[in-house]
């Protein structure tokens, strides 16, 4: 538990980060903090009653819309794809089928804002503003967000599939993916933080809990505890869509223990865990791991920072985009 002063120090910090992003906005291009704040100035109010309603209806939605940011932004970049419907929606792909939720939040916000600026603000920065509010009424760093993007013309597919980070996949992979939009391997560990917040299904990881290997049963990288606890959850009967906290001791708060929980083996998916314990996390990752472990302070304003370079990859232009009416459907 942070003591007061710890808090009034992290508060400071975050107030001197928030200046910093804000200074960044000209150096980004396209993007701005103000963009809409003559078109639609009630933005801000109503992004953030529907983001806290829903959170109150269910705490776990922060975690819901920060991820539906991530997955929006790693396919055809930050353009609000991932609402089309249709053959080719990236909401039947393997990432996000069952998985990705908060698209009701999304369309009610939308809604709101076609009553008070029609046309205006686009569904892609819809979710980047509902992500930014995800965090912080979770208890995250206040970013500044920043907004301009236009609405893609298409879904893809095959790109949710192929680009997105799998639980099963190595940790040089995933950095390749997130180096193929145009993030470092600090953003990976950063950026995974976001895992301090949210839920699992059991299919993601029982492959650690049983015959794991020719020699252990059990994944030796998982805490004898934990594994047991969630050989009872997942074993129970159920199809493998049962829920376990990504951040076991701390799921709906939003704060650095994901990294102590690393260190303490209580990782709950392979992606997590290896950022401390796979061999090639441990050159490339295991170190910051240990740093945000040991520094809430210095965890929050990074992922701010890493936030903003995500929600900035391949952002579209007026020619190239549009202001979509519905977000599940183009004009
Ligand atoms: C580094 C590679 C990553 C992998 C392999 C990964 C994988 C996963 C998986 C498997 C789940 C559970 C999905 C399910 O139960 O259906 C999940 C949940 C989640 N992910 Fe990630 N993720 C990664 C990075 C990120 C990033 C970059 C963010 C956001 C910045 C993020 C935010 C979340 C959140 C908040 C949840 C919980 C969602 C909820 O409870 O509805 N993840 N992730």
């Amino acid at each position: 538990m942070e003591s007061r002063r710890d808090h009034r120090a992290s508060s400071r910090l975050l107030v001197g980060a928030v200046a910093l992003l804000c200074l960044c906005a000209a150096a980004s291009g396209q993007l701005s903090c103000n963009f809409y704040k003559a078109s639609c100035p009630n933005l801000d109010s109503t992004v953030q009653a529907r983001v806290s309603a829903a959170m109150k209806a269910e705490a776990r939605m922060g975690a819901s819309l920060l991820r539906l940011h991530f997955h929006d932004c790693f396919v055809n970049g930050c353009d609000g794809s991932i609402l089309l419907d249709g053959p080719d929606s990236e909401k039947l792909a393997l990432p996000n089928l069952n998985s990705v939720r908060g698209y009701e939040v999304i369309d009610a916000i939308k809604a709101d804002l076609e009553q008070a600026c029609p046309g205006v603000v686009s569904c892609a920065d819809v979710v980047a503003y509902a992500a930014k509010y995800g965090v912080l009424l979770s208890g995250g760093p206040d970013y500044d967000v920043r907004l301009g993007r236009k609405d893609g013309p298409v879904a893809n597919q095959s790109g949710a599939n192929s680009n997105l980070p799998s639980p099963f996949n190595s940790i040089t992979v995933i950095a390749q993916k997130f180096k193929d939009v145009g993030l470092n391997t600090k953003d990976v560990v950063v950026l995974s933080g976001a895992h301090t917040i949210g839920r699992s299904r059991c299919v993601l990881f029982r492959s650690r809990l049983a015959n794991f290997s020719a020699t252990d049963s059990v994944d030796p990288t998982m805490d004898s505890a934990l594994a047991s606890s969630l050989q009872q959850l997942c074993s129970g009967g159920g199809d493998g869509n049962q829920t376990a906290d990504l951040d076991a001791g701390s799921a709906d708060a939003f704060d650095n223990h994901y990294y102590k929980n690393l260190l303490a083996n209580k990782g709950l998916l392979s992606s997590d865990q290896g950022l401390f314990s796979s061999p090639d996390g441990v050159n490339a990752t295991r170190a910051l791991v240990q740093a945000y472990s040991a520094n809430s302070q210095r965890f929050l304003y990074d992922f701010g920072v890493s936030m903003v370079r995500m929600g900035n990859i391949a952002p579209l232009n007026a020619s190239a985009g549009q202001i979509r009416t519905k977000c599940s459907a183009v004009n």
